[in-house]
């Protein structure tokens, strides 16, 4: 059997090493300054951000790096490793929304788009710039490798522009990051990735990169965009997070994600509230009665045929509003359990792993967004003693976590890689999750 592969973390000096190397040999140059963001994993709270609802992200040690320097015009040349043959060259006055005439392809999407989010908002003419981007953050993982991309573009051109936004001047440095000028940055990276690139993802992963805290996780209350740092030191516990990523192909530009989010959409608006977080929990049996009434109801008037693709389809949006209202639920359970407890062990612990099992198994089949390479992960680190384990991210390919013991994350690690072979997938990649510091500036 092969042994399990980890991808590691670049180390502060690596990265800026790496990524103003890149700069140097595309450029001519020096940068005027290097600063990264990291990618995430989201401990529980999964298809609730644009669902108004709680998600618990941390962050990843795993960071996009960007050497930067701004230009006398309105020029952005972009370099990655992969594209060092074919610098990206764009011009700040053409880039527009996805479908329009500046419609921006692949990856120079999510950097020129932040800066055009950021014009959008009132706060150019910003300079053109030239970026080396260095990134260990797994590409198409499902650890938010792009939002990492953005967020690593919005404290540079902040920090660059003097818009005293990100707060942050250097990593380690004793200054508290400005949290509200963070959550603005937020919002333009959410713009750049839903109107530039096109995805119509819910915020989460962004939020995380520009506001999680080293050693917590982040209570992210999706609804009104406050967030409340909760202390996850899973070594103090003797555990440890082990990510999965599945490797197998996966794209939230598709039509799946956008397709559940139209049915949350569609379920909120004939339940008549402004987002599903609005359902209360303890009424779950009754308003998804009601749901399926309104729903039938609500197809008969344009369908009549097709009584049982009615049927199905009511069937549908009230299972995608179940998962989303015990998500929820299930969020602020472990949220509460992990600022009750500074230890997990014992019961504490073993509730949990059960509430992570249950998020897993309510995407599995209420959600409907897991596939086969996720459940077997699941299941194989379960069954090689996990204490919880789930899928996470948007699903449909990308990674899971686990939670074990510190001195199992090989064993479960090997167990993966076994189950793999036997179903004959093409071989996974692990990560150790620590919760890690959010973007900023290196040099
Ligand atoms: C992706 C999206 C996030 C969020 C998650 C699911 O990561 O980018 O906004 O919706 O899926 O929780």
């Amino acid at each position: 059997m092969s042994e399990p592969v980890f991808s590691p973390a670049l180390t502060s000096d690596e990265g800026v090493q790496l990524a103003t190397e890149l700069f140097r040999d595309t450029f001519g140059t020096n940068p005027q300054g290097v600063w990264y963001a990291p990618g995430r994993v989201n401990v529980i709270g999964e298809h609730t951000d644009y669902n108004g609802g709680l998600a618990l992200p941390i962050a990843l040690p795993h960071r996009a790096h960007l050497a930067l320097s701004v230009r006398d015009d309105r020029t952005i040349r972009l370099v990655s490793p992969q594209t060092r043959e074919a610098v990206d060259e764009l011009n700040l006055d053409e880039i527009g929304p996805k479908g329009s005439a500046g419609e921006v392809k692949g990856w120079a999407a999510y950097i020129a788009g932040v800066a055009w989010a950021m014009e959008q908002a009132g706060l150019g003419p910003l300079p053109g710039f030239d970026a080396a981007l260095y990134s260990c953050v797994p590409l198409g993982g499902g650890l938010s490798s792009s939002a990492a991309l953005e967020c690593s573009v919005a404290v540079a051109l902040a920090d660059m522009a003097g818009l005293e936004l990100d707060g942050q001047p250097m990593a380690g440095s004793a200054h508290a990051p400005n949290d509200e000028g963070r959550a603005q940055l937020v919002t333009y990276c959410v713009r750049a990735e839903n109107d530039v690139a096109g995805a119509p993802t819910g915020g989460m992963d962004q939020a995380a990169s520009l506001r999680c805290h080293e050693g917590h996780a982040l209570k992210l209350n999706c609804r009104d965009g406050s967030v409340e740092h909760v202390p996850f030191d899973l070594a103090a516990s003797g555990l440890a997070l082990l990510v999965i990523d599945t490797k197998a192909p996966h794209s939230l530009v598709d039509g799946q994600y956008a397709a559940r989010r139209a049915a949350c959409e569609r379920a909120a608006a004939l339940m008549g509230v402004d987002l599903l977080a609005d359902l209360d929990p303890a009424n779950l049996a009754e308003d998804m009665g009601h749901l399926r009434h309104l729903a039938l109801d609500d197809q008969t008037a344009t369908c009549a045929d097709a009584a049982s693709e009615i049927a199905d389809d009511a069937d549908m949006l009230v299972r995608r509003t179940r998962h989303v209202v015990t998500e929820i639920a299930r969020t602020a359970e472990l949220v509460e359990l992990l600022k009750n407890n500074e230890r997990l062990e014992g019961d504490v612990l073993a509730s949990v792993g059960e509430l992570m099992n249950a998020s897993h198994d309510s995407l599995r089949n209420d959600y409907e967004v897991t596939c086969p390479e996720l459940d077997v992960t699941v299941e194989a680190a379960r069954n090689a003693g996990a204490h919880g384990a789930r899928m996470t991210g948007g699903g449909f390919g990308g990674s899971a976590i686990a939670l074990v013991d510190a001195d199992a994350v090989d064993t479960v690690a090997q167990a993966v890689v076994k189950a793999y072979e036997e179903n004959g997938f093409n071989p996974p990649a692990f990560l150790k999750a620590a919760p890690s510091a959010p973007a900023g500036r290196l040099q």
